[in-house]
């Protein structure tokens, strides 16, 4: 029988530093927001450095420890030093969210090369990027770790036409988690992945999806009659990073509110 350990030192991160990329808004946000909540120090990374800093900012309001970090995950000289600045300023690397991505509506018939490589370089290499410079630092360090990959509903089935280079990057993601799962297991890294349905997040209202009229047709189609808000993927990060999971690796937790089963 295991030994029986209090559910509040379960979910802490206490004495924890996570990273989060693209948290300088939408579900990022969130995500460093409960991760700090849970008591890690957060390392906020954006490539937009004033939305990075009021994020930490507001971290630091609520009492707790944040570090601003401009990066482009897509830039490996920038993922280098971004993951060089968790472990110089803030002591390490515990908790790594592969957050920042990008999702413009486009037909395959009129894609540009560029727009397509754009989406990938962000969304699937910059995930690779990010995880290769982290699990060395978490190796380096001895102490394991969790990484936990955002995809998408479409990593498992499109939400609609016009995704195409999103949904190959998304299901490349979803492939990579598995694969990193299994290579970085003996390290005692953990690597899972979390599949948001639509979430209403300043990206998702650029592109036009947070008039009433987009969010009242969109919350139709959900089971459970509504769209998501980001702390709604958070709360399913947080579960991945912390103990609670520590039996799960190469797993996706769909949070959904039940859309893909329609
Ligand atoms: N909102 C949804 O409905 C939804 C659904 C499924 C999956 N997702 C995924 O969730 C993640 C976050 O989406 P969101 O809706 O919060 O988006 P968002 O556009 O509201 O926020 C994304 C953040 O990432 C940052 N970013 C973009 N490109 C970056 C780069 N190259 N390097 C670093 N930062 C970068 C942006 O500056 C922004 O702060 C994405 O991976 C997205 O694919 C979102």
């Amino acid at each position: 029988m295991a030994e029986h350990i209090p559910l509040p030192d379960l979910v802490s991160l206490q004495g924890q530093v996570a990273l989060v990329t693209g948290a300088g808004r939408g579900i990022g946000r969130a995500i460093a927001l409960r991760l700090a909540e849970a008591g890690a120090a957060v390392a906020i990374s954006d490539m937009e450095a004033d939305t990075a800093e009021s994020v930490a900012v507001e971290v630091r309001g609520a009492g707790g420890t944040a570090l601003a970090v401009a990066a482009d995950v897509s830039d490996e000289a920038a993922v280098k030093s971004m993951v060089r600045a968790c472990t110089d300023e803030l002591g390490g690397l515990d908790v790594v969210v592969n957050n920042a991505g990008i999702f413009p509506p486009c037909p395959v018939l009129g894609m540009e090369t560029a727009m397509f490589d754009r989406v990938i370089a962000v969304n699937l290499r910059g995930v690779f990027l990010c995880t290769r410079e982290a699990a060395a630092a978490m190796v380096e360090r001895g102490a394991g770790g969790a990484i936990v990959n955002v995809t998408s509903i479409d990593a498992i089935h499109p939400s609609m036409v016009g995704l195409a280079h999103y949904d190959a990057s998304k299901h490349g993601v979803w492939g990579f988690t598995k694969n990193a799962a299994l290579e970085l297991a003996p390290h005692g890294i953990r690597v899972n992945a979390v599949a948001p349905g639509g979430v209403l997040t300043p990206g998702v209202e650029e592109m036009g999806g947070g008039s009433a009229e987009a969010v009242r047709a969109f919350s139709a189609r959900v089971p459970e009659g509504r769209m998501g808000d980001p702390d709604d993927i958070a709360r399913a990060v947080l579960f991945l990073a912390s103990d609670l999971a520590e039996y799960m690796t190469g797993a996706q937790l769909v949070v959904d509110g039940g859309v893909l089963l329609t």
